[in-house]
């Protein structure tokens, strides 16, 4: 599903797209932006950071979330990923999960430097998440 662009989007992709340029991508050249907004309205960033041993790269949507709760922010609103490929990309399932830990109906802001945006919600593209109410008492 594809949504309107709210108020403040644009800002959360500049400020993604600033984070992009500092992504660590050395393997695969693909450099991801991410940009979180609290509830309580601050911007947290993250970049996809990759390592010699391949397995250990962190997305960079889960790298914002991590900034944000170490910051001490557990809940948003929306965030922006930004890519440079032929369309925005999705997040992928990992990160997704992460991200519904928080703030399951969150805004998720795809773009790519091209200028192409979408606009969804984290309900849409996980819906019925793993949540700590599954969790036995
Ligand atoms: N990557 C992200 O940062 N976010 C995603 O949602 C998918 C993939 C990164 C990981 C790796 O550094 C590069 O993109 C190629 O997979």
């Amino acid at each position: 599903m594809t949504e309107a662009l709210g108020p403040g989007d644009e800002e959360l992709v500049r400020v993604a797209t600033l984070a992009r340029q500092r992504a660590y991508a050395p393997y695969s050249k693909y450099k991801v932006g991410a940009a979180i907004r609290s509830k309580r309205n601050k911007i947290h960033t993250g970049t996809n950071v990759e390592n010699a041993s391949y397995g250990l790269t962190i997305c960079a949507e889960r790298a914002a979330v991590f900034a944000a709760v170490g910051a001490g922010d557990v809940k948003f609103d929306a965030i922006a990923i930004v890519v440079d490929g032929d369309k925005p990309a999705n997040p992928c399932g990992a990160c997704r999960q992460v991200l519904a830990e928080f703030s399951p109906d969150m805004r998720v802001i795809l773009a790519n430097v091209k200028g192409e945006r979408r606009a969804t919600t984290l309900s849409a593209l996980l819906p019925e998440p793993f949540l700590s109410e599954n969790l036995p008492r």
